[in-house]
């Protein structure tokens, strides 16, 4: 099958220029996998149509789980044989996905046994991503890799598999160990990820500090971010250093804190920590002057989403500092709470965040029991309101006070 089966001149096309090409990179495959010979194939008539020819459907999964396997099929299977069966299996990576060299040629090795040899490292899922086998290969593509200590990722409406920075294992700015609350999260919840039981899928990713090189603000229905609760300790003869290299301090830093809490006279640099929101700008700017101090924790913000049924949601704060050290008792048994709440509450399909903008902060927060701050507030003049009910005020009437 070292034969390219496929005339593919629009494909081609991308091949051209500087860039990384996937085409290139799926002939590489096809030259041993007819399954990634007739992706070009399809793929190429798709370019000339102007139509999709990959269809969803039908369950497919290995025995005892209930998701890590995506099911997908080509529409014109006589025409393109080799992709009538082109389902995607989810391996759960690593923490911050750190591999061996072995062991990503275990992985590789064992995949081009059974399917296409394409890859996708990693899916914006976080997962391993391996695309194109059939529904005959998936318990022994499964059996091969749970032998050798790996898992299938969570897919459907599950917990889907957690993911973390690199954090401490290689960032001096991380305040939590997000490698090891990955790691315990995904253990604590290994039911949940792979019994599908959920409204809708719920994502956990974790970030050392607000740099949020997870992305868990914008893509997780659970965003732990690590922040600190001292000073930014400042060095000011490192500032003027800066200053003496070129820095514009004023433009680069002092008018891009979103706080507005630094001050620079030219000479001196002050920060009001007590208007800081740890956005990380000036730290990650001047590494050298500018350093984090005291307790170290986490906020936890909740809510982000892609625009599938309704508009896409940032992560807004739940939790503004949590101590997080093992065993995570504490954030563990939230959690649970918040996925209780949601369940309870929800529509199919519907995800934790539309469900506590359609149902309040209130009923949310009184079922996890996390207190009312303003630091929940979304941004001034938007609801959620706190609303009394009738034992608040009876608390006022007979303690004389609230
Ligand atoms: C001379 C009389 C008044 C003036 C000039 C006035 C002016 C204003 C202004 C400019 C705002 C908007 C504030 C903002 O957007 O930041 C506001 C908000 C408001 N006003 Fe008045 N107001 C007056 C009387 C009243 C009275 C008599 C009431 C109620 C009995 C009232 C109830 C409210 C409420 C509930 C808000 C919304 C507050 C919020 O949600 O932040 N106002 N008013
Ligand atoms: C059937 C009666 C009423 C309806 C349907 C109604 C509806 C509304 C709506 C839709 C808003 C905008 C809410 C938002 O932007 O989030 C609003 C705001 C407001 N309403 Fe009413 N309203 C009614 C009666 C009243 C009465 C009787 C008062 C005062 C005595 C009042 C005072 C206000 C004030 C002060 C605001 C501004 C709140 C803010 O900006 O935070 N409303 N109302
Ligand atoms: S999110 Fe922060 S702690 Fe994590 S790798 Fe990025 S900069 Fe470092
Ligand atoms: S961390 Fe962000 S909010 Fe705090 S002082 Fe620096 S730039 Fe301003």
């Amino acid at each position: 099958m070292s034969k390219k089966k496929h005339e593919t001149p629009l494909l081609d096309e991308l091949k051209k220029g500087p860039w990384p090409s996937f085409v290139k990179e799926i002939e590489k495959a096809a030259v041993r996998s007819e399954t990634a010979n007739d992706t070009l194939g399809q793929v190429e008539k798709s370019y000339r149509t102007r139509r999709g020819y990959w269809k969803h459907g039908g369950i497919v999964g290995v025995l005892g789980y209930g998701g890590g396997v995506i099911g997908r099929y080509s529409s014109l299977p006589e025409e393109f044989p080799g992709v009538k069966f082109f389902h995607t299996v989810r391996i759960n990576q690593p923490s911050g996905w750190f591999y061996t060299t072995k062991a990503l040629r275990e992985i590789c090795d064992i995949w081009d046994k059974y399917g296409s040899g394409l890859t996708n490292i990693h899916g914006s899922t976080g997962d391993l991503v391996l695309l194109g086998t059939d529904t005959e290969s998936l318990e022994a593509i499964f059996a091969e890799y749970s032998s050798r200590g790996w898992d299938l990722g969570g897919s459907g409406s599950a917990m889907r598999t957690p993911s973390c920075c690199i954090g401490p294992a290689r960032c001096e700015w991380a305040n939590i160990n997000s490698l090891e609350i990955n790691y315990q999260l995904t253990q604590e919840f290994q039911d949940e990820l792979h019994r599908p039981a959920f409204p809708y899928k719920f994502k956990i990713k974790t970030s050392g500090c607000a740099v949020d090189c997870v992305a868990a603000i914008a893509r997780a229905d659970l965003s732990i971010i690590g922040t600190w609760k001292g000073k930014i300790q400042i060095d000011q003869a490192e500032v003027q250093n800066y200053a003496k290299k070129g820095m514009n301090i004023n433009a680069e830093i002092v008018n891009m804190c979103p706080t507005q809490c630094i001050s620079y006279d030219g000479k001196e640099m002050k920060i009001d920590d007590a208007e800081c929101s740890r956005c990380m700008h000036c730290i990650a700017k001047m590494t050298k002057a500018l350093r984090p101090s005291g307790e170290r924790g986490a906020t936890l913000l909740m809510g982000s989403k892609a625009p599938i049924v309704v508009g896409s949601l940032l992560s807004w704060v739940i939790v503004p500092f949590i101590k997080l050290e093992p065993p995570y008792k504490e954030l563990k048994e939230l959690i649970r709470k918040m996925i209780e709440w949601w369940d309870e509450n929800s529509k199919p399909r519907e995800r934790i965040g539309e469900v506590i903008e359609i149902k309040g902060m209130r009923s949310f927060l009184e079922a996890i029991g996390v207190p009312p701050s303003p630091a929940q507030v979304k941004w001034p003049r938007k609801d959620p309101f706190i609303f009394f009910k009738d034992e608040d005020f009876e608390k006022v009437y007979k303690k004389g006070k609230y």
